[in-house]
């Protein structure tokens, strides 16, 4: 392992003020998406959708890295230029997803296990020498009725922790993703609780799977409020829950956090990461970076629906929302540009 790559490679997906577009959905969720706008949800259908987004006409200009998908990266443009050599000729630093899902955990009702460990080290060295430079890792842990349980975010930790040594060794940055889920009428407080033992559980293991914090990005979720709580927050407190949750619990040496979207909507995704950056950006010891599949992805994807006619004003929309993220991590978003497009 060549410990000074990982940390360029790690400090250049969230350097300046761009961040990554995730766009790694495995086949069943990709094709749900699909399914709920009337799109064909077929291969084909994948390889076109995922065409519109990598040809995006500037989107190297907000965009720092792209997480792909296995099948994605077996795939070409219709002029048969491989998807990872369309990413790197963007200036986009391409990655991918290495989990493979999150799965019921024996004897944890309602709580969930990410797989994945088994030949991981082998499609690791495959990856690498694809010219694949990070990898991410999904945990999912819900927050309800006495969950989430020691064992389901201890195990989850491990696992992530197991993915990043693995990572590292092969020369990827990993993406370490613990997120804690939106679903529930949970409040604010209790998600920043929830969120923060998660956050102290997994840097505990990956210090102990001796992980470099310099060679490695986290993904975590925001500190929000459960989607059907009564309180629904402003951005300014969750941006406050949200940083001192992260104070308390990520190391310095980690060089960014690029938040995963969750189900937000894409406007409140930006206002959110806006907030923190806004207030707290020349004090952290992190940049504080973007990593949203469906918060820049579904306007465009509602535009497409599968219309080659309709590919132009979809890419205009990926656009739009890959620049307002980038506004947002300077701190200088503001809800007028969404009225007037880039
Ligand atoms: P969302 O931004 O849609 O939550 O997706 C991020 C992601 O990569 C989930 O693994």
């Amino acid at each position: 392992m060549n410990k000074q790559e990982l940390i360029d490679t790690a400090r250049k997906l969230v350097a300046g003020d761009k961040g990554l577009l995730a766009m790694d959905e495995s086949n069943p969720t990709c094709n749900k998406r699909f399914a709920g706008l009337g799109i064909p949800q077929t291969e084909e259908a994948r390889r076109a959708y995922r065409e519109l987004i990598l040809t995006t006409p500037g989107l190297g200009d907000c965009i720092s890295g792209v997480i792909l998908y296995d099948e994605t990266i077996r795939q070409q443009k219709k002029d048969g230029t491989p998807f990872v050599t369309v990413t790197t000729d963007a200036g986009i630093i391409p990655g991918i997803k290495v989990d493979t899902g999150a799965k019921e955990m024996a004897g944890h009702p309602g709580e969930k296990i990410t797989e994945g460990l088994d030949g991981l080290r082998d499609r690791l060295a495959e990856y690498s020498a694809m010219g694949l430079r990070f990898a991410k890792w999904r945990a999912v842990i819900a927050v309800g009725d006495g969950i989430p349980s020691r064992g389901c975010v201890e195990a989850n930790a491990h696992a992530l922790a197991r993915y990043a040594a693995l990572c590292q060794e092969a020369g990827m940055v990993p993406v370490v993703e613990p997120e804690v889920l939106m679903e529930g009428a949970h409040t604010l407080e209790r998600c920043g609780e929830v969120t923060e033992e998660v956050l102290r559980t997994v840097f505990n293991q990956l210090h102990t799977q001796r992980v470099a914090p310099e060679g490695m990005l986290l993904k975590p979720n925001m500190v929000l409020p459960g989607l059907s709580c009564p309180k629904q927050e402003p951005a300014d407190e969750v941006a406050d829950a949200t940083v001192r949750c992260l104070l308390r619990a990520v190391p310095a040496a980690v060089p960014g956090i690029a938040f995963l979207s969750g189900g937000q909507s894409a406007e409140l995704a930006s206002s959110r990461l806006n907030a923190m950056n806004a207030r707290f950006k020349s004090r952290l010891p992190w940049d504080l970076a973007f990593s949203f599949a469906r918060a820049i992805q579904q306007p465009a994807l509602e535009i497409w629906k599968g219309n080659e006619a309709n590919v132009t004003a979809a890419q205009l929309a990926l656009h739009h929302r890959a620049f307002c993220n980038r506004a947002a991590r300077r701190g200088e978003y503001n809800s007028t540009m969404e009225r007037r497009r880039t």
